[in-house]
This record gives C-alpha cells, sequence and structure tokens, in this order.
C-alpha cells in the first residue's frame, strides 16, 4: 500500500515518531523561516482587528486541538473565543455576530458534525475557516479559508500527528492574529516564532522518555480509572490524555481542570486510581502542586510529567515522574502531547487491544 507501517509494529506508533518531522513540516508552510516571523499561505478574507468573537468548532481530539487555541488566541490576540463541539454548535441556536469568525478543525474533512456546523456558520454571515489536514475533503472545499495541517495520511483511529498539527497551525494563527490586532510587537512576534521553531527538536527530546513510560503503561494497564488533571492548556491536553486512553486501552479516563478537582473527583481518589498531572514550571505551577498536594493526602498516585525546574520544586512524593525538556511555557502543549499519547499506546500494547483500529470508532464520522 501507498502508506506502510516502516519498522513498526503499529500506524500509532509510527504516527507518533513522525511528529517532529511533520510538524516542523506544518511549522515551515506558515512562517517565513528567514526573517522569523509568521507568513500565512493565504490572504485572509477578513481583518482580525474587525473579528468581535471567533467560535472555534470541532470533534473529538480536534476539539482538544481547538481548546487550546482558545487559550492562545485569547492571551496573544486579546480575542474573546468560544469552543464549540460541532453537535451542539448548531441547535443551542447560540447569538452569532455577522461577520464574525468561525473556525472549523477536522483532520479528515468529513466529519458530519463539523460539516454541518460549517454549513449552519455559512448560513449566519459568519466567516469560515478550516483547519483540515485531507486538502480534497468537503469541509474544506465548502469553507471560505483552507489551512492545511502537513501531517501525512493518519491511518491509526486515534488521532495523533494531526492533534499536533492542528495545533502548529493555531499556534502561527495566534500570532497573525495577535499582530494584527496590534497586540503583539515585532520582538514579540520574533520571540513566539522562535519558540515555535524549537518544537520539533524538543518533540524529539520529549520522544526519549519513551523507554520510562513503556514501564509505566504495565502500571496504568492495571487500573480500572485513571485521572488526568492540568491547569491552562494543560487542561485542555489532559482531556486529549484521557481520551486518548480510553479510546484504545479501554480503561476509563477522565480530564479534569486540575483547580475543580475539590469539586467532585477528589472523591474518588485512593490508591487504585493513577492521576496523571501535566505540570510545566509556569505560572500557574504552584497551585497545581497543592492540588497535587490533596491527591497525595488522600494516598493517591500521581504521574507528574512536568521538567527539571517543575520536579525539583514539586516536594511531593510521586509514583513517577515523567521529565520533559524546559521550554518557553506558552506553546508547552505540542511538547506535551507526546507522553500523553505514548502513555495511551503503551498501556494499549501491554492490554492487548486492536490499536489502530479500536472496537466501535471510526477513523472519520460521516453521520451525525
Ligand atoms: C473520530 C476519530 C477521532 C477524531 C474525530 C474527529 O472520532 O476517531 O480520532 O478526533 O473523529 O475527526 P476529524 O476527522 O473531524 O478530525
Amino acid at each position: 500500500s501507498l502508506v506502510d507501517k516502516a519498522n513498526y509494529r503499529h500506524f500509532m506508533a509510527k504516527e507518533i515518531h513522525e511528529q517532529p518531522e511533520v510538524v516542523g513540516h506544518t511549522l515551515a508552510r506558515y512562517i517565513d523561516m528567514a526573517t522569523e516571523r509568521v507568513s500565512l499561505p493565504v490572504d485572509l478574507p477578513f481583518d482580525f482587528r474587525e473579528i468581535k468573537r471567533v467560535s472555534i468548532i470541532a470533534c473529538g481530539t480536534a476539539n482538544y486541538a481547538g481548546y487550546i487555541g482558545k487559550y492562545w488566541l485569547e492571551r496573544l490576540a486579546r480575542l474573546p473565543v468560544e469552543i464549540d463541539i460541532a453537535s451542539e454548535f448548531r441547535y443551542r441556536e447560540a447569538p452569532l455576530g455577522e461577520g464574525d469568525l468561525a473556525i472549523f478543525i477536522s483532520q479528515s474533512g468529513e466529519t458530519a458534525d463539523t460539516l454541518a456546523a460549517l454549513r449552519y456558520a455559512k448560513q449566519h454571515g459568519l466567516h469560515t475557516l478550516s483547519i483540515v489536514n485531507v486538502t480534497t475533503s468537503t469541509i474544506a472545499r465548502e469553507s471560505e479559508t483552507m489551512l492545511q495541517t502537513l501531517a501525512g495520511p493518519e491511518i491509526g483511529v486515534a488521532s495523533t500527528k494531526a492533534f499536533t498539527c492542528q495545533l502548529m497551525v493555531l499556534a502561527t494563527l495566534a500570532i497573525a492574529a495577535g499582530k494584527a490586532r496590534g497586540e503583539l510587537s515585532e520582538e514579540d512576534e520574533s520571540r513566539l516564532v522562535h519558540g515555535l521553531i524549537e518544537i520539533p527538536r524538543l518533540m524529539s527530546e520529549a520522544l526519549a522518555t519513551e523507554p520510562q513510560i513503556d514501564k509505566l503503561a504495565r502500571e496504568i494497564a492495571k487500573s480500572r480509572d485513571v485521572l488526568y488533571l492540568g491547569r491552562g492548556t494543560s487542561y485542555p491536553l489532559a482531556l486529549e490524555g484521557a481520551l486518548k486512553l480510553k479510546e484504545i486501552s479501554y480503561i476509563h479516563a477522565e480530564g479534569y481542570a486540575a483547580g475543580e478537582l475539590k469539586h467532585g473527583p477528589i472523591a474518588l481518589i485512593d490508591e487504585n486510581m493513577p492521576v496523571v498531572v501535566i505540570a510545566p514550571y509556569d505560572r500557574v505551577f504552584e497551585k497545581t502542586v497543592s492540588n497535587m498536594q490533596e491527591v497525595a493526602a488522600r494516598g493517591g498516585n500521581i504521574i507528574l510529567m512536568t521538567d527539571a525546574k517543575g520536579a525539583a520544586e514539586a516536594t511531593i512524593e510521586s509514583l513517577v515522574t515523567i521529565i520533559l525538556p524546559d521550554m518557553a511555557a506558552t506553546f508547552v502543549a505540542l511538547v506535551y502531547a507526546i507522553p500523553m499519547q505514548l502513555l495511551a499506546y503503551h498501556t494499549a500494547v501491554v492490554m492487548g487491544t486492536d490499536v489502530d483500529q479500536p472496537r466501535n470508532l471510526a477513523k472519520s464520522v460521516t453521520v451525525e
């Protein structure tokens, strides 16, 4: 066939390992390497200064990419952003501002709910921009502006490389919007773009945690439930980590905002439920540490995903600490996505599930 597994046991493993390369290709499409400035490959048919609100609409993993994109657009461009599940967007009859922007994210470009939401947005006079991997797809064709992810064909049903490529496009789009709206200076832009250029190398470093994560997966495979916690962009990443695990290992997993732990899931904490905490050393690190203390005090086993600084500062007894590279805080999700994917993958391999074709799931869902 056109696409093979090379030397990997599963497409998913191959696709996880391809990320430094395809994320780098995607970045190269959206920046000018020589000047280290964002340079979108298309002219936008709207002016970011005139957009009052952005709606980001997608399903599954693409929805979580959009959720992270929301944090970036709000932070870097001071744009109010709503994130929506495609199947909810249409029927809620939310007030929409004519001339505002709706962004649709889809690997396949054929997801029925996302397509229906796109048509609905067009009917309501919104500008429509899609971020798609398959450029010949219906969503790509029907949206006013199309931004391509250069992930290449993704075969594993559980999305991995398409997700990080979606993040890369959203990161550059947020910088472009911040620039257009006068929220970012040229120095800000170069600093941020420079940070993005580092990402493929940092992703390769994150892939080096694989032997440690493989070992950890043997423990996770014994669990019935796993909780994932994070703050900031690590919150939607926690949702994605939990989704990956349940999709392919069939272990129940839940992602939660770390600060919300005390409002419910803390009741579930005991020695049998591992808690994956995504906590790079950033401005909310201390808060996440206090949430970890709440877990530890109840006998919970913590798997801490952090950097060297975070590992040194977190004086909590944790089951395992996975140390990820030091990097600028804004775009950490691109790098921390890797241990999430590896953990789900290796747990599924231990469980002996059909990793690339999990039961009941389809690569592209063309029914509403
Ligand atoms: C299915 C797949 C997921 C994917 C979602 C959205 O549920 O199993 O991996 O994230 O559809 O697909 P799309 O092609 O629109 O990104």
